[in-house]
């Protein structure tokens, strides 16, 4: 039995307002090597490459692969879950639930954007915006690698990729201009129904 292979989501669109086609095109080779990089990693563990009884904490060939497996995991899906909620312009806002959710737990829709731009402009790697299955709550954290940064019980609803290479091209170094096309183009109907989810979820969870 070997595991199904991953492969990369096609892009929606060449480009959106504010990010160029040679952004989205060099940034999407990016991706496909997060993928083909997981699909490395798993054919190898399946193969035998090392002997998992030598795994250890300090140095070893099998720990290793564990360790970049999280990475190009991460990498894989946070990258799918970004270019996936990208809509051309038509960035509108979250839905009245999210909305709600947004005031109870950062004061307003306003607070929250402020939170998540600066927690944006602090990052590594990724700003992220994430429900908390344990307390149902909503959570603006930074992430200063792919698979680094978040506690596990919490699933993604917005992902905001902050590395350079997301902007570089069309910004150099202003990632404030950046974001600010990040939300034009930000699909808040998969955020809000994303949250819905959620919601579910944290019920199932606490019971
Ligand atoms: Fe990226």
């Amino acid at each position: 039995m070997s595991r199904q292979k991953y492969a990369a989501n096609p892009l929606k669109y060449k480009e959106v307002e504010g990010i160029s086609a040679k952004t989205f095109a060099e940034h999407f080779k990016l991706y496909e090597g997060y993928v083909n990089k997981t699909n490395e990693i798993y054919e190898k563990i399946a193969n035998s490459f090392a002997d998992p009884s030598k795994s250890a904490g300090t140095y070893s060939e099998y720990g290793e692969a564990k360790r970049q497996l999280s990475f190009n995991l991460g990498g894989m899906w946070n990258h799918k879950l970004y270019f996936g909620d990208f809509e051309d312009g038509k960035g509108t806002g979250p839905s009245e639930h999210l909305q709600r959710a947004m005031t109870e737990d950062f004061g307003s829709f306003d607070k929250w954007k402020e939170d998540f731009v600066a927690s944006g402009m602090a990052a590594r790697g990724w700003g992220m915006l994430c429900y908390g299955l344990d307390d149902g709550k909503l959570h603006n954290v930074v992430l200063d690698a792919q698979n680094a940064g978040f506690p596990a019980t919490v699933v993604p609803l917005v992902l905001m990729d902050v590395y350079e290479h997301a902007y570089y091209i069309d910004y150099g170094t202003g990632r404030k201009g950046y974001i600010e096309a990040f939300f034009k183009n930000l699909n808040w109907d998969r955020v809000s129904k994303r949250y819905e989810k959620c919601q579910k979820m944290h019920n199932i969870w606490n019971e």
